[in-house]
């Protein structure tokens, strides 16, 4: 182990820099080449590597304090001195300063490029060149970051915090709502997608190739366009695709409806679905939740919602404490809600609090489908129309009603083996509901 002395190294033109931001402290890990401070002069601002990987024991420098070419920046502990290089030519900038058993000393490697003008364009922040790779990384566009640095230059800590309030919904992006403008517009028209490094909107005169009608889009798919937008290019989600094995369960369900005919109540697949689903969730609780910042908040409701196709567009009506309701009630509170959509007279509650969605095209046709999560929730089932298929049983080929079903999930929040495991689950329990009750 040896204590090395880290030095500013040889800084080109400048006689005097200052420093502008720290960027480790005392009993911080760092590695080789790995940037200590940021300096700026009237003209530029630069980075200051270490030469060395080792423990930081004493900063030598502080905000605002004035350095030049070999000025003290930190005191390194290092394990890497059989490492330490024989002193270059031009400047020691790194001496051993206490070492059990050698004495040396070595050339730091050049500040990293002065990648930066200090006076600021309109259109470009302060911000040191570490922190705008970080916010690349990120895809944080600097310029909506609001520094609170000096001379308001935007530190990591601001990218951070931007970076949360976009992940919770508190802000948008502009890049992000241009996008979304840019999806809703019905021409297509516009520089949205520049922010983001998009090529433009293809513009193209249809008319040139035959026929054609405009139409203006409705109030209902510009919300939900806006929205389906925000969650598609906001969350990273991923979908998994598994089949439930139904047929005992259609012919429970085509049993009952036989007997409650006279009632008028039909149940249909989806109403075993919700109660399934609240199953699932309560065995895995994080799909039954939302992101907060850096919370998870977790809901003791199991509030389902489910897409409805109304004339005038997608809605999301909500069956509110599905675990608390049977399959029968189930079904006729989704019967009027369904209703309600299609006739436009959902109310601002029937459509909001949803812990998770489901989303199922049965009644149509297809075989899987990717839905988009319904932020803020993190999960959401899509489901296609069973068919029957030959399935193994060990033995021989047997004739049986398979569901077919997509789950897409939120991978901030889930991974992949909780998502297959919750469709292993939710198919056993659509194989036998009776597990509903274990
Ligand atoms: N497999 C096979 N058949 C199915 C099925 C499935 N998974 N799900 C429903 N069906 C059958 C029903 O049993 C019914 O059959 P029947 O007429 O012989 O009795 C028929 O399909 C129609 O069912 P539907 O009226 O659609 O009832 P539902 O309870 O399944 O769905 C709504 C109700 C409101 C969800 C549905 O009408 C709807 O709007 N679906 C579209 C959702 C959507 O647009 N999603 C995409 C969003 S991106």
């Amino acid at each position: 182990m040896a204590i090395l002395e880290i030095k500013v190294p040889d800084i080109g033109d400048f006689a005097e820099v200052a420093v502008i931001e720290l960027l480790v402290k005392p009993g911080d890990s760092i590695k080789a080449e790995q940037s200590l401070l940021t300096v700026e002069s009237d003209k530029a601002s630069m980075e200051i590597p270490s030469s060395h990987a080792g423990v930081v024991k004493e900063l030598r420098v502080k905000l605002g304090d004035k350095v030049a070419e070999g000025s003290v920046v930190l005191l390194l502990e290092t394990a890497d001195v059989a490492a330490v290089a024989p002193a270059a030519a031009n400047v020691p900038a790194t001496n051993v300063v206490s070492a059990p058993d050698r004495s040396t000393t070595s050339a730091l490697p050049a500040p990293h490029q002065p990648t930066e003008q200090t006076q600021a364009l309109p259109h470009l922040p302060h911000a040191s060149p570490s922190v705008r790779k970080f916010a690349r990384e990120l895809g944080v566009p600097l310029n909506e970051v609001k520094g609170t640095g000096g001379k308001g230059r935007v530190t990591l800590q601001d990218v951070q915090a931007f970076s949360r309030s976009v992940m919770a919904g508190t802000v948008a992006t502009k890049a992000i709502t241009a996008v979304a403008e840019q999806k809703n517009s019905a021409t297509g028209e516009g520089a949205a997608g520049a922010a983001l490094g998009l090529i433009p909107w293809p513009k193209v005169d249809f008319a040139k190739f035959g026929p054609i009608e405009r139409k203006n889009i409705g109030r209902i798919q510009k919300i939900s366009a806006a929205n389906l937008t925000r969650n598609a290019i906001m969350i990273p989600a991923v979908t998994n695709h598994d089949d439930a094995d139904i047929t005992d369960l259609e012919a429970f369900r085509v049993q009952l409806n036989k007997e409650n005919e006279k009632s008028g109540t039909k149940v249909t697949m989806l109403a075993f679905l919700i109660k399934a689903c609240v199953a699932a969730l309560k065995q895995f609780p994080q799909f039954n939740s939302s992101l907060d910042g850096e919370q998870l908040v977790l809901k003791k409701y199991w509030h389902i919602g489910f897409a409805a196709d109304t004339p005038n567009g997608l809605m999301v009506p909500v069956l509110k404490d599905a675990d608390q309701k049977g399959i029968v009630q189930i079904s006729t509170e989704m019967a009027e809600l369904a209703k309600k959509a299609r006739e436009g007279k959902l109310s601002p509650a029937e459509m909001t609090g949803a812990s998770f969605t489901i989303s199922s095209l049965g009644g149509i046709g297809g075989r899987y489908f990717t839905p988009i999560i319904n932020a803020p929730e993190v999960a959401i089932l899509g489901v296609c129309k069973s068919r029957t298929e030959p399935v193994w049983d060990g033995k021989a080929f047997q004739p049986r009603l398979m569901l077919p079903l997509s789950l897409t999930w939120d991978h901030r929040v889930i991974d992949g083996a909780a998502a297959a495991r919750f469709n292993v689950y939710l198919a056993q329990i659509l194989g036998d509901m009776r597990r509903v009750l274990l």
